[in-house]
């Protein structure tokens, strides 16, 4: 496919075929803004009627970690593009994909591998490239963890090397942490069971998604690194649960920040969006991590920028030119399920929409849990507290009942 030149008829022979493995919430959103471009989309996810099954031309359910199945479902569908959009996939599959000329993968197939275990994305950031982490260790034992923790000291955080969303993730303030601690890792990581990573806790004043964009400048036909306002965000127990555009930051931890972004998007290179998470205290700023796709933390974009992170993935995957602006300062909060259920139903939506500046993303998934993101309230206003405060309100409208 000549990228940047055309775009087919969807499901006609002259198609843009795109597959995006993963389709949640953020899977849709770049479902939706592929669709508008006349793309025609395959949908992928573990489950089915998946947020994203829902806005796409096709839907299959298969477990991307099976290499063989995924492969055999790529040879099928022949999509020009792979679009990952989340972390558990079988990245050695999309590696030969890749390599045989099978489709593009999304940023790159490397990248992918990379960002997926803590430990591939950590030294490359913090060893090839010397950009400023925490102090960290590797371990795969509790006596290594013990050997690890000497070294950087309390308080720590440790995470399973394979896991996100915080899932096994604790915070250690003393010895009698550890074995707690080790416990939790070991149940909570994805796959690759045994090994974690100690990280040195930062004590940060705010932490910072800075979207970055790898794209095609139509006036050179190169890439080039385009970068959004920061975005502000609160986390609670690994999950993110408010978020700002734009965060204020001081001129000198701003531009540190797109230096660190700009080094590692490029160190994992092709195009597509990333969300480069940092740490600042005053004009200090750590690189934490980065994930080779939109980031949840960017939902609070549909609200505050020309084009959404969704948007800007779909243009800069499909070698289109992209507009970082800001439109207005905005918040995004998220609705929890609340309940553990299926086809569970929304009360207080019209008032919700009534909140001045005020929109929702309801994403349609299946089963609701307690503790599952089910939509998200978006807001804009004249700064972000305004902002901020719309968006929780609007939320807070919005009741999770059972559908019975
Ligand atoms: N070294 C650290 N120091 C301070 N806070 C941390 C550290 N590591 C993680 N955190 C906190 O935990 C959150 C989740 O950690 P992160 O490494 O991003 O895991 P995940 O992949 O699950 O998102 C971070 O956004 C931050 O709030
Ligand atoms: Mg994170």
């Amino acid at each position: 496919m000549q990228i940047g030149q055309r775009i087919g008829t969807p499901l006609s022979t002259s198609a843009t075929r795109v597959m995006l493995l993963g389709a949640g919430e953020l899977g849709k959103e770049v479902i939706i803004a592929l669709q508008r471009l006349g793309v025609e989309v395959i949908a992928v996810d573990r489950y089915p009627n998946a947020p994203g099954h829902q806005v796409a031309h096709r839907s299959h359910v298969i477990d991307m970690t099976d290499a063989k199945a995924l492969r055999a479902l790529v040879e099928a569908e022949q999509p020009h593009l792979i679009v990952p959009e989340i972390e558990a996939i079988a990245t050695d599959a999309l590696a030969a994909i890749e390599s045989d000329g099978v489709a593009e993968v999304i940023p790159t197939a490397r990248a992918t591998q990379l960002t997926m275990n803590r430990e591939g994305i950590r030294r490359l950031a913090a060893e090839e490239l010397g950009l400023p982490t925490s102090p960290y260790a590797f371990a795969d034992s509790l006596d290594e963890l013990k050997a690890g923790i000497a070294k950087v000291g309390y308080p720590c955080v440790v995470k399973p090397v394979m896991s996100s969303s915080g899932k096994g993730q604790s915070v250690l303030r003393s010895d009698a942490d550890v074995e707690p601690a080790w416990q939790y890792a070991m149940a909570g990581g994805r796959v690759n069971h045994g090994r974690v990573i100690v990280e040195g806790f930062i004590n940060f004043e705010y932490e910072i998604t800075q979207l970055t964009v790898r794209a095609i400048d139509p006036a050179t036909q190169q890439t080039a690194t385009y970068f959004c306002d920061p975005i502000g965000h609160v986390q609670v127990a690994g999950d993110y649960v408010e978020s700002w555009q734009p965060q204020p930051m001081s001129p000198r931890a701003l531009e540190l920040s797109r230096e660190i972004a700009g080094k590692v998007t490029a160190a994992l290179g092709g195009r597509g969006l990333f969300g480069v998470e940092l740490f600042v205290r005053g004009d200090d700023v750590w690189f934490s991590e980065v994930s080779p796709r939109p980031h949840d933390t960017g939902l609070v974009t549909l609200a505050s920028q020309r084009l959404s992170e969704f948007e800007l993935h779909a243009r800069a995957i499909l070698g289109l030119p992209v507009d970082t602006a800001l439109r207005a300062s905005g918040a995004s909060a998220v609705i929890y399920g609340g309940l553990d259920e299926t086809a569970i139903a929304f009360e207080g939506v019209a008032q919700a929409l009534a909140v001045p500046g005020a929109d929702l993303r309801l994403f349609g998934k299946p089963e609701s849990f307690v503790r599952r993101r089910m939509g998200v309230a978006l807001a804009t206003g004249k700064d972000i507290g305004e902002a901020l405060q719309r968006a929780k309100q609007a939320a807070g409208f919005v009741k999770p009942v059972s559908g019975k």
